[in-house]
């Protein structure tokens, strides 16, 4: 039976990757810009259900959710090449809303009056699915849309369907550089305390990393926002396949999940994924040679990292799940995790299994590939934290001097007090602990590690 996953997109950013997502999702699984199974799609073996279902006329509709306070970009979706495959009763957005102003609290109190129409979106859609197991929530926590409206939906997601999983791939912004959004600690910091307390599970990628790994591979010095997106959709691709093409293992969501977050609350992930070649990326560089151990070596790499954490001498991987496409044999993984481990290539927390797990899977077969193998690694890497650390001192500057409060402060919850700024720092502070006390060899024994999760 499939485990179906209902994705959400919030935002500018939310709607831009998810429309990239589903443009991918779609050529993988062979379906046509209308939804039809294209003539050459008759291998079978997938599992289309998990991200779609088939409307009457059989035709293939994302489960999906889009949505934004201002028109732009769900526009270009609704005009663009698969402007048909969505169910046109899953978008909301206002005809002439301005988005929330790139404040948080806009986008959060905004969620009050989408609330019915959303849930009876989510409902629908649930009813719609065999076994429910998660919801996806794709945005990004810098603006006032994503992180904002998407926090909020997080938190009645929490309520309303409290066994689901709750999955998001978040986008941080870009914080080596100056703010592109001057508010963006704030929201930042608000926002991160949902996912700390509402999510399952969080992918992390960071603007910052991916524009440098955009130009790095594709030698441009600004990639445009569509290349990055490929990076990200390219990703989401992969952490999927072992759902969409299902093996023994990893083949839901709370196998990887389980696998992947030992305690509740260190459940932010890191990606790597290595080569990014032209099949997937405009502009991308074709590769010479893959194997196995070419590929888990240089996904060990930071700098094909897509988060910018800056790892400390005592950071280390909680956990790790490579994900390898194509043509691997399980002989070479062998060979190769125990040259990883000669080589002391990864470094692990003292109070758990230093291994790396490795799941294969294949891959799409409508799509050629000019390189043999293919992976993605998922950790769970304690230098994490050293992001949430930088939200954190970016928040203290800009609080510390009372800048852009008044905006917060025309909307609920700020209408009568900044309470939620302190709790959410409290959160985050207690967050970034928790992944230090995860380097310790007494964490198991910490109070840290045994709080139940707040959900
Ligand atoms: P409002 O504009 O305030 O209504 O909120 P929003 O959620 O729509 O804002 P947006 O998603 O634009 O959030 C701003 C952050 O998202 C900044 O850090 C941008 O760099 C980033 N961002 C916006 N669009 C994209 C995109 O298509 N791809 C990526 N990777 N980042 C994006």
């Amino acid at each position: 039976m499939p485990r179906e996953i209902i994705t959400i997109q919030a935002g500018q950013c939310g709607n831009s990757i998810g429309s990239q997502f589903w443009q991918q999702l779609c050529l993988e699984h062979g379906i046509s810009q209308d939804g039809n199974l294209e003539d050459f799609a008759t291998e079978g073996g997938d599992r289309k259900d998990v991200f779609f279902y088939q409307s009457d006329d059989t035709r293939y509709i994302p489960r999906a959710i889009l949505l934004d306070l201002e028109p732009r970009v769900i526009h270009g979706i609704q005009t663009g090449p698969y402007k048909n495959i969505y169910n046109p009763e899953n978008f909301h957005v206002p005809k002439d809303g301005g988005g929330a102003g790139n404040i948080w609290a806009m986008g959060f109190s905004a969620g009050e009056n989408v609330y019915e129409e959303v849930m009876e979106m989510l409902d629908r859609e649930a009813d719609g699915s065999d076994s429910l197991e998660a919801f996806m929530l794709l945005h990004s926590i810098a603006g006032g849309t994503g992180s904002g409206l998407g926090s909020f939906l997080l938190e009645k997601l929490n309520d309303r369907f409290p066994k689901k999983l709750i999955q998001t791939y978040s986008v941080f912004p870009d914080m080596t550089s100056g703010s592109e959004v001057i508010v963006q600690p704030y929201n930042s910091l608000l926002a991160l305390r949902r996912l700390t307390q509402n999510a399952d599970s969080v992918v992390v990628l960071d603007n910052g990393a991916l524009t440098r790994i955009a130009a790095d591979r594709l030698h441009v010095q600004e990639p445009s926002l569509t290349q990055t997106n490929q990076l990200v959709s390219t990703v989401m691709c992969a952490s999927t396949t072992t759902l969409r093409y299902p093996g023994y293992m990893h083949n839901d969501l709370v196998g990887i999940i389980a696998s992947l977050i030992p305690t509740p609350r260190c459940h932010f992930l890191m990606t790597s994924y290595t080569p990014f070649t032209s099949d997937s990326i405009s502009q991308g560089k074709a590769v010479r040679k893959t194997t196995v151990l070419d590929v888990m070596r240089r996904l060990l790499q930071p700098k094909n990292r897509m988060v910018s954490a800056m790892p400390t001498k005592q950071s280390c991987y909680i956990s790790i799940l490579n994900i390898i496409q194509g043509e691997a044999d399980p002989t070479d993984v062998h060979k190769s995790l125990l040259r990883i481990r000669e080589r002391k290539l990864a470094t692990f927390i003292p109070w758990g299994p230093a291994s790396i797990q490795v799941a294969l899977t294949k891959k799409s077969p409508y799509i050629p590939m000019s390189h043999r193998v293919s992976g993605l690694m998922l950790a769970n890497h304690t230098s994490v934290a050293t992001l949430f650390e930088r939200i954190l001192k970016q928040y203290n500057v800009l609080r510390k001097r009372g800048a852009f409060l008044e905006q917060y402060k025309k909307v609920p919850p700020f209408t009568d007090s900044l309470d939620e700024f302190d709790e959410s720092k409290a959160v985050v502070q207690d967050l970034i602990a928790e992944y230090k006390a995860a380097e310790q060899k007494d964490y198991l024994q910490t109070d840290a590690s045994s709080e139940p999760h707040a959900q």
